[in-house]
């Protein structure tokens, strides 16, 4: 028997190999592979409720409704759960993030995990994981990550239906603490989604590519034998090779600020020193401090001191999207 509302809860993920640029923007199907962590205690909780008497799909995201190209995206993976489904009637989302907007933590990963295993659910289909990834994949490509548990890969596939995500460790693998420094940054962003349509005009986008093989099995081969040199080497690598990229693409993406350079100089330094910490930084000025967990507490306190930064959020490993 199949209800026609449910509800799910996912965890937004910080990437260590990046996903930057599509071989198909409109399936969202990445030029390369990229490994993450999922973000416990930071979730977005998502109820769908599939209604026949309403003229339209409605989106209310923390209590205000959305109209525009918000709706569209989210009507746009409402439509493929019909089409698989079967039917026809239009659906209330109703979506609620526990962390702020502006945290440095980009939300659309796991809006659209929750909004993949929700209406999914509340149509009565039952998905599989992959299929749920693929699915969440269409409306954001790091929501595909936001499907499994704990540390995730995201693999290219050859097509639509095998570039999905699967875990490669449970949360329980590695006590890894993501400190997220928070950077004051008035700057208008330029959203991911337009800078994956110009990564290809950057001449250094097919250096990048062709070396994400070697970058992966480094990452994934660092997190399964907890060596956190090689992983913090690894990480601050391809954060770095993904932004001079967007700093070479036509138009140019400078995504740092001045206080994101200085946090790079001190992680550095403080690695150096002996504290286990490695950098990485997505489309925005935000730097994620990851850390083994142990050291969190001295990581948050030493990024609190440094100028420029005005606030710092931590972040586990956090689990699966699940229905609650
Ligand atoms: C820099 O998944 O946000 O955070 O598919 O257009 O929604 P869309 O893009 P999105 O891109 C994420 C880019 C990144 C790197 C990463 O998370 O891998």
């Amino acid at each position: 028997m199949s209800t026609h509302t449910a509800t799910a809860i996912s965890h937004p993920n910080i990437a260590f190999i990046k996903y930057w640029g599509n071989r198909d923007n409109a399936l969202r199907l990445p030029v390369n592979g990229s490994i993450s962590m999922n973000l416990d205690g930071l979730f977005t909780r998502t109820t769908v409720s599939f209604q026949p008497s309403l003229p339209f799909d409605e989106l209310i995201i923390n209590g205000h409704e959305v109209a525009g190209k918000g709706l569209t995206r989210v009507s746009y993976i409402l439509d493929l759960v019909r089409e698989m489904a079967g039917i026809k009637a239009n659906a209330e989302v109703m979506s609620e993030n526990n962390f702020p907007a502006g945290a440095g933590i980009a939300s659309s990963a796991a809006a659209f995990a929750a909004l993949a295993l929700a209406s999914s659910q509340a149509a009565g289909l039952t998905l599989s994981e992959g299929q749920l990834s693929r699915l969440a994949r269409r409306g954001s490509g790091s929501a595909s990550r936001s499907i499994p548990s704990g540390f995730v890969e995201w693999n290219m596939g050859s097509g639509d239906e095998d570039c999905i995500a699967v875990s490669i460790a449970p949360p329980e693998h590695w006590a890894l603490t993501d400190c997220v420094a928070i950077v004051s940054s008035s700057h208008k962003k330029t959203g991911s989604t337009e800078g994956h349509a110009i990564a290809g005009t950057s001449p250094l986008q097919n250096a990048r590519v062709q070396d994400t093989a070697r970058r992966l099995e480094i990452c994934r081969n660092a997190i399964l034998k907890k060596d956190f040199e090689a992983f913090a080497n690894i990480i601050e690598l391809d954060s770095d090779i993904m932004h001079s990229v967007m700093m070479t693409s036509n138009p140019p993406l400078m995504y740092w600020q001045s206080a994101t350079v200085e946090i790079f100089h001190q992680v550095r330094e403080w690695r150096a020193g002996g504290l286990p910490v490695g950098y990485t930084v997505d489309a925005g000025a935000n730097v994620h401090v990851i850390c083994l967990s142990e050291y969190a507490k001295e990581v948050e306190k030493r990024l609190r001191e440094l100028p420029g930064v005005s606030n710092v959020l931590a972040a586990g490993v956090g689990g699966a999207a699940k229905l609650v």
